[in-house]
């Protein structure tokens, strides 16, 4: 059997600090490296940060920092996620790092010498946020053709726009590799998990490859070409080899822990980079003569509406929130259980409390409970082991059978079946309980009452083995609570399948395992549902409409208002309308402009006469509203749409 096991998350772009979107990731590995830990393999888990390329540069410059110190502000905070989130990785990986440096240099020259680079030129429409060229062999991407519509063409994977560039830089012969890469493909049929991912790969593939750009000029930030000055390595160059240089590939004395750990056993990743790391990373490798990791699990993103959650759109959940209101477990299970790996999921307050309520709190927190209240009510604290009835046989089959789906889930990284089955037993192990009327047994029966609570026991212990992967904390109280240890040695799994129930517990009284989250007020829940979204038809509801202002004069009254004559076109003729910005400007400052206008508002008395409307301001950086004009003159009455 493999008794190693190496697992990685992506190396996050170090501009921001982490959301819920890189936990989910960095859960799931941590989840596979727990779950092969007590399998009894040794386990390397890889974890970090990227830290090159045009977007950290860009985002530096934006707040006038020097990229190194500007991603050296975030790296605690990823740091202090982790350990909150029980994340226990092997090693932070940070691609400023020297070790990776040099290893991706020499990486690089012997690329080089091998006749797998070579200098060419490059241009297409690149985007940052993504860090990569279109690839689209389309006429229509030329720029010529997007000058005359007047807009550029958006990522295929971000929607955004991109940019037109162009440059000399070393390629890398990615076409020759196309050919093995279906081959490899082909051979390995669980190389990428789901299925549907693996499907787009393949066609992706087929399609044709272009080289690929490895180097850039219009960029300093960048790990320096290997004899070269005028280039710096492109970002998904240096960063995909972070998975082998955090292992010691490259460096003087760490062979043997490169050996060792390469291939990883398991990749995880978002599907937003899963042509990086299942088309590019591989060919990278055969360059190299190194073989292919064994699996990527790529999943979908959490999305909040219609967008995916992330650090640029910023309209990212914050998990140190979630941590301080529900702690580690109850997020992880929810990552896990929740989200399946092949389809994108929406996040929720909502459905994170309900799951906890029904799944943590009721259906396993209560259990124990139950059981340890019998116990103490009863005073029978030690649980021994006895001849099992049917129901108790029956119960035993059912947590093998469960033990064995789940390891074929966890295997194939669908870890959100896996707990189902989990829970199905759990739910078994609930009606067992309730069937058997323990409470009545207690008095009536002693034997058979012991048989029950031993019977509740085992499963218990089974199910905190099981699940200790997704909750580790939580579980470790759950084993206290039963009066066992926790040691992490040997096939913990194994041990569940091929043990008989017959062990002896001693039941420790304590709170319950879960706490339910308060029920929250009718209008705290109608404020979320409102939350930060509102649909096409509330927007059209807003009657927003360009006019010229005409005439403006001061309300000498007020030290606040003035007031205006608004042209808003044929159809709505002259508008008075008072504006709050006496402040700021003066009414020659007003004459003449074109303004934008929300003309359906309700009329407001103010200063006894009528203002019907309001003239859209902004806030800028020095807190003077600004008025918003369209950038060419427009027929007064246009409407915004
Ligand atoms: O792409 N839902 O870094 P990145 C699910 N540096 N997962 C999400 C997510 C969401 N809304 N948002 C982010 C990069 N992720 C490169 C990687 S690897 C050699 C270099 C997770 O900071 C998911 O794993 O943009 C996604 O692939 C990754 O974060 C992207 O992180
Ligand atoms: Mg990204």
């Amino acid at each position: 059997m493999n008794k190693k096991f190496y697992v990685t998350t992506p190396i996050y772009y170090a501009t921001a600090k982490p959301h819920l979107g890189t936990l989910y990731s960095t859960v799931l590995a941590d989840i596979a490296a727990r779950w092969n830990k007590i399998q009894g393999k040794e386990v390397f888990f890889l974890t970090g940060t990227d830290e090159f390329g045009k977007k950290i540069a860009q985002a530096a410059e934006e707040v006038n920092q020097d990229p190194k110190a500007f991603v050296s502000k975030f790296i605690p905070a990823y740091k202090d996620l982790w350990k909150k989130y029980e994340i226990d990785y092997s090693h932070f990986m940070r691609t400023t790092d020297e070790y990776h440096v040099k290893a991706v240099q020499k990486w690089l020259e012997d690329l080089e010498k091998k006749g797998d680079i070579y200098k060419g030129a490059y241009e297409g429409w690149y985007c940052t946020p993504c860090e990569t060229y279109l690839t689209a062999k389309d006429d229509s991407l030329h720029p010529q053709y997007y000058q005359e519509a007047e807009k550029k063409p958006e990522c295929e994977s971000c929607q955004r726009e991109t940019q037109w560039m162009s440059e000399p830089c070393y390629m890398f012969k990615l076409s020759a590799y196309q050919d093995k890469l279906l081959k490899f493909y082909e051979d390995n049929p669980n190389f990428i998990t789901p299925k549907e991912r693996f499907a787009e790969v393949v066609s992706f593939v087929k399609s044709g490859l272009q080289d690929l750009s490895i180097s850039r000029t219009t960029l300093s930030w960048g790990v320096p070409f290997p004899n070269d000055s005028e280039h710096v390595t492109y970002v998904w160059a240096d960063a995909l080899n972070n998975y082998i240089t955090g292992i010691g590939y490259n460096q003087e004395g760490k062979e043997e822990a490169f050996n060792k750990w390469w291939p990883a056993d398991m990749q995880v990743l978002g599907k937003d980079i899963v042509r990086f790391h299942a088309v590019f990373w591989p060919a990278f490798l055969m360059a190299s003569d190194l073989p292919l990791p064994k699996k990527l699990l790529v999943h979908g993103w959490i999305k909040m509406g219609d967008h995916k959650m992330s650090k640029s759109r910023g309209n990212s959940v914050d998990p140190q929130e979630l941590y301080k209101i529900y702690g580690p477990d109850s997020v992880r299970y929810y990552l896990a259980r929740q989200l399946s790996i092949a389809q994108d999921g929406q996040f929720t307050v909502k459905d994170l409390e309900q799951k906890i309520t029904s799944d943590l709190a009721n259906d396993l927190g209560n259990l124990l409970q139950r059981m340890v209240s019998l116990a103490t009510k009863n005073k029978v604290m030690e649980v021994t082991p006895g001849a099992w009835s049917d129901e108790e046989q029956g119960l035993q089959e059912h947590a093998q059978d469960m033990i064995e789906a789940f390891k074929r889930e966890m295997e194939r990284g669908y870890y959100h079946m896996a707990l189902s089955h989990l829970w199905k037993f759990i739910n078994a192990v609930n009606a067992y309980f309730h069937a058997c009327q323990p409470w009545k047994l207690a008095k009536t029966e002693p034997e058979r009452f012991m048989m029950v609570m031993s019977a509740t026991c085992h499963s218990l212990h089974t199910i905190a083995v099981m699940l200790w992967p997704v909750m580790p904390e939580k579980m470790l109280e759950l084993t206290k609570r039963l009066g066992c240890t926790f040691e992490i040695n040997g096939d913990k799994v194994s041990a569940l399948v091929d043990g008989k129930w017959d062990k002896s517990f001693t039941l420790v009284t304590g709170d319950s395992l879960f706490v339910k989250p308060e029920p929250r007020k009718e209008e705290e829940q109608q404020e979320e549902s409102k939350e930060s979204y509102i649909t096409i038809e509330d927007f059209i509801k807003v009657d927003l409409r360009v006019g010229t202002i005409k005439e403006c004069v001061d309300v000498e009254k007020s030290d606040r208002l003035l007031k205006s004559q608004v042209d808003l076109g044929p159809e709505l003729g002259m508008r008075q309308i008072f504006s709050g910005i006496k402040k700021w400007y003066a009414p020659e400052d007003l004459i003449g402009k074109q303004v934008v206008v929300v003309v359906n508002l309700k009329p407001r008395k103010m200063m006894g006469e009528e203002s019907q409307g309001m003239i859209t301001l902004a806030d800028s950086d020095d807190g003077k509203p600004t008025l918003i004009s369209p950038i060419i003159p427009l027929p007064n009455g246009a409407k915004l749409k």
